[in-house]
C-alpha cells in the first residue's frame, strides 16, 4: 500500500517549479492530484505528465489564487470531481522586488494577494471538507525570508511572515477537528523564481549557506509528504526550515 492511496492532494502553484515537484511526488506515491496554477498551459502539462506515468492521478484548474469568488468555486469543482480532498498544498507565490523607496503600491498588493490572501482563500474553501477528510493536512509555503527578512524583498517577507502567523491561527483553531497546519520555509532552492537573480547576487547568497549550495525541488517535495503523511500526525503549528542551514 502506498503512502498516499486514497488521498487527495490539492497544489497550489503545481504548474511549475516547487509546486510541480510536489504535485508529481503526491502521485508517485498514491494519491489524486488537483493541480492548480494560474495559466491553463502550465498546470495543464504537469497534469499531463503525471496522467502520462499514472493515468488519471492528475486534474489541472488554471485558477488565480488571489480571486476570493474563483477560488470559493474551485473548491465545489474539485470535491465534485475527487469526492474529498485530505491535503491541502498553499504554494502558490510571486516576487516584486524592489527597495522601498522605489516600490509600487501594485508590487506590493500583487505580492500579498497571491501569497497571503491567496492562502486565505483556499483555506476558507477547504476547511469545511479538510475537517471531515481522514488523516487531513495543509501546509503552508512559506520562505526564510519571511523569518529573516531581505533588502529589496519588504512585500514578500510581509507575505511570508504573514503566512508564518495564519499558519499558527489555523493550526489553533482546527486542532480540535485534528487538521494539522504547519509552514515550511525553504531557503534558496533552484527554480524559475531564483533563476531570475543575477549570478554575482547567486553566489554571494552561495556563501551564505552553510551547506554550501541551493536547494532542489525534490528537497522541498520530501518533506512537504512526510508533513502530509500520518507519520506527522503530531505536528501541527509548526515552521520547518529547509534552508542548509541559512537560518541556524
Ligand atoms: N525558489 C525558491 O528559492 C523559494 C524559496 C522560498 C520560498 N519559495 C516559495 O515556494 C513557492 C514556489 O516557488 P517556485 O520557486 O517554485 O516558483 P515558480 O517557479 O515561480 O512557480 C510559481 C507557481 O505559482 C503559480 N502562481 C503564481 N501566482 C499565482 C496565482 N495568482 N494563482 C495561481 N497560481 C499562481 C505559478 O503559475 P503559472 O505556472 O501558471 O505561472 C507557478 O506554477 C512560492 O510560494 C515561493 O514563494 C521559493
Amino acid at each position: 500500500m502506498q503512502r498516499f492511496e486514497g488521498k487527495v492532494a490539492v497544489v497550489t502553484g503545481g504548474g511549475r517549479g516547487i509546486g510541480g515537484a510536489i504535485a508529481k511526488a503526491f502521485a508517485a506515491e498514491g494519491a489524486k492530484v488537483a493541480v492548480v496554477s494560474r495559466s491553463e498551459s502550465s498546470c495543464g502539462k504537469t497534469a499531463e505528465e503525471i496522467n502520462a506515468e499514472y493515468p488519471g492521478a492528475a486534474k489541472a484548474y488554471a485558477v488565480d489564487v488571489a480571486d476570493h469568488a474563483a477560488v470559493q468555486e474551485l473548491g465545489k469543482t474539485i470535491v465534485a470531481d475527487f469526492g474529498t480532498v485530505n491535503i491541502l498544498v498553499n504554494n502558490a507565490g510571486v516576487t516584486r522586488d524592489g527597495l522601498l523607496m522605489r516600490m509600487k503600491e501594485e508590487d506590493w498588493m500583487t505580492v500579498l494577494d497571491t501569497n497571503l490572501k491567496g492562502a486565505f482563500n483556499t483555506v476558507k474553501s477547504f476547511m469545511r471538507v479538510l475537517m471531515k477528510a481522514e488523516d487531513p493536512r495543509i501546509i503552508n509555503i512559506a520562505s526564510v525570508i519571511g523569518l529573516i527578512g531581505n533588502a529589496g524583498q519588504a512585500n514578500y517577507a510581509a507575505s511570508k511572515a504573514g503566512l508564518i502567523g495564519f499558519t499558527k491561527s489555523v493550526a489553533r483553531e482546527l486542532a480540535g477537528r485534528k487538521v494539522t497546519c504547519n509552514a515550511l520555509a525553504p531557503g534558496f532552492i533552484t527554480t524559475d523564481m531564483t533563476d531570475e537573480l543575477p549570478e554575482k547576487l547567486r553566489e554571494e547568497v552561495k556563501g551564505s549557506i552553510p551547506l554550501g549550495e541551493f536547494g532542489s525541488v525534490s528537497d522541498i517535495a520530501k518533506v512537504t509528504l512526510f508533513l502530509a503523511s500520518p507519520d506527522a500526525r503530531y505536528i501541527t503549528g509548526q515552521v520547518v526550515a529547509v534552508d542548509g542551514g541559512m537560518t541556524m
